[in-house]
């Protein structure tokens, strides 16, 4: 066994203090020795969420003593400026305090290597540098690759990462790789870029980043069902009547053309942020916990799910153009920067799934996205059927909605409940009424980025909140017809002014079953 930095040996993956028993999963958990090396370091993701969150688990105590972060660029830079940006990221964009001692250990570790990713030369420096790092900051041959870059370039740098021997894992040490959406954008090409992948990092060695899995309010969604005696019993079709899955953004897509042109919001958003809450709304209950165990109830459920048909009915998209938004006016996407003047690319998109299952059988699950929709909110609604009978006067309810359980996940973080409550006074009357939980009011502790805990996930060799490969792959499947349906059509999709929820036409997806849109 090598020696690591400050007596911890440098092999060791998972480090826990011996004084507590390591069962105890209240515990911090505190990555090994190991480092971290971006690709695509001077991208938009890393120096708004990877090098904050770096820091943040920095100063929670969550990474080792001798961690090191390796930049990989085009950049002409040496070590010192690569530290200077991530110092400007982290100030900008830190979650927690800055604090000086964190910064000054932290950036001892900071490397960068100037290179392009048809450069043999390059990766042979960059195999020099980890190995260099291996020896003077202890991170004993345990090291995540995270590619931040467009997926064209995963062949390439994945293959580069093979032939360098980077990727080469011996018994006590680790090498990972970690990847950003868009994984593909179609099945077939996430099937090719998963071949590309496994071809050189085992399936075990993947971690494929969903941000919306590292956030606290969506693990959540399993503590409330799972942890508790209250719901489960009402969660299926007896007592569902629909479920509405929304992310609704207010901002627009300027400086996004790259990626996001032809792209649009269904696969950007639905095929894996929303695909995801939807399993996790209505998986089964796993036997345990273990990463194993989650994942295969959450394929189960994304196996048993389909589109509702016809998609002509069942599906709603549309393009943001210009209108009021906050009291600011702005473009439409076919003005913003970059886009085509006749870009087709939706901006907004619904689409109608039902899950086959016993649990499930019937019920409409409701899934929408949208850009400079009227606020920014990402919620799963959960509609209950109205009682068989009210023994009441019909006037009496008429403001009587149906009763509701609605997840908040972003922003105003918490679970509402909603149900019919008598008006005081003399009269019978019923109305809805709320009944929150707000994680603000809740608890003390603030709670993490999602990108710290999925970093940290990473580095500890924790898989549970990473989609597998079957799971992209299910999720493609499930939405290609639609964006094949969609792509087929001779118009685009219609215009919806910002600021709005979106085109006529969603509201038609629903209004035929009888059921509206929440207006969160
Ligand atoms: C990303 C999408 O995955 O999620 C973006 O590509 C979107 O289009 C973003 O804006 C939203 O993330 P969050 O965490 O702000 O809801």
């Amino acid at each position: 066994m090598t020696s690591g930095t400050r007596g911890i040996p440098a092999n060791t993956a998972h480090w826990v203090n011996p004084l507590r028993d390591p069962r105890d999963k209240r515990l911090p958990r505190i990555a090994g020795p190991c480092g971290l090396v971006i690709f695509g370091v001077t991208g938009d993701l890393s120096r708004k969420k990877l090098m904050p969150a770096i820091y943040d688990l920095a100063n929670r105590g969550l990474l080792p003593p001798g961690f090191a972060l390796t930049g990989f660029a085009r950049r002409d830079w040496d070590d010192q400026d690569f530290g200077q940006v991530v110092h400007e990221a982290v100030k900008a964009h830190a979650r927690t305090p800055f604090r000086q001692e964190v910064w000054d250990r932290l950036a001892e570790g900071f490397r960068f290597v100037q290179g392009t990713f048809d450069d043999d030369d390059s990766f042979d420096r960059l195999k020099r540098c980890v190995r260099d790092l291996d020896r003077v900051r202890g991170t004993g041959g345990n090291h995540a690759f995270y590619l931040s870059i467009p997926p064209s370039a995963f062949p390439v740098v994945c293959k580069q990462l093979a032939r360098s021997g980077l990727s080469a894992q011996d018994a006590d040490q680790w090498r990972r790789v970690v990847i950003e959406k868009p994984f593909g954008h179609d099945l077939a090409s996430a099937k090719e870029l998963n071949a590309i992948v496994n071809d050189v990092f085992p399936e075990d060695s993947v971690f494929r980043i969903d941000h919306y899995l590292g956030k606290e309010t969506v693990q959540n969604v399993l503590a409330l069902r799972f942890a508790n005696q209250l719901f489960e019993p009402i969660w299926n079709s007896h007592y569902v009547d629909h479920v509405q899955i929304t992310m609704a953004e207010d901002i627009g897509l300027g400086g996004r053309a790259g990626y996001y042109d032809g792209i649009g919001a269904a696969r950007d958003v639905i095929q894996n942020h929303l695909l995801q809450l939807l399993a996790f709304t209505a998986m089964e209950e796993p036997t345990s916990f273990s990463s194993d165990e989650l994942r295969s109830e959450k394929i189960k459920v994304l196996n048993a799910t389909k589109l509702v048909q016809p998609l002509s009915e069942t599906t709603a998209r549309g393009q943001y153009e210009g209108g009021w938004q906050g009291g600011e006016l702005v473009c439409g996407l076919k003005e913003e920067e970059g886009y085509d003047p006749n870009s087709t690319t939706e901006t907004f998109a619904a689409i109608t799934c039902e899950i086959d299952t016993r649990r499930w059988a019937g019920v409409p699950f409701y899934l929408r996205t949208g850009k400079r929709l009227g606020r920014r909110v990402t919620e799963i609604a959960v509609i209950f059927k109205r009682a068989p009978h009210l023994p009441f006067d019909s006037t009496m309810t008429e403001e009587l909605g149906q009763n509701a359980l609605v997840i908040r996940v972003q922003p105003d973080e918490g679970v509402t409940m909603r149900f019919g409550s008598k008006v005081p006074g003399s009269q019978m009357e019923v109305r809805d009424v709320t009944m929150d939980f707000g994680y603000g009011t809740a608890f003390t502790e603030a709670s993490p980025e999602a990108y710290e805990r999925l970093i940290l996930d990473v580095l500890l060799g924790e898989p549970s909140l990473f989609p597998v490969n079957d799971e992209v792959e299910r999720s493609w499947e499930i939405l290609d017809p639609v964006i094949d349906y969609w792509h087929a059509l001779p118009e685009g999709p219609p215009p919806y002014p910002a600021g709005s929820w979106g085109p006529r036409q969603a509201n038609e997806m629903l209004g035929r079953t009888g059921r509206t849109w929440r207006r969160p």
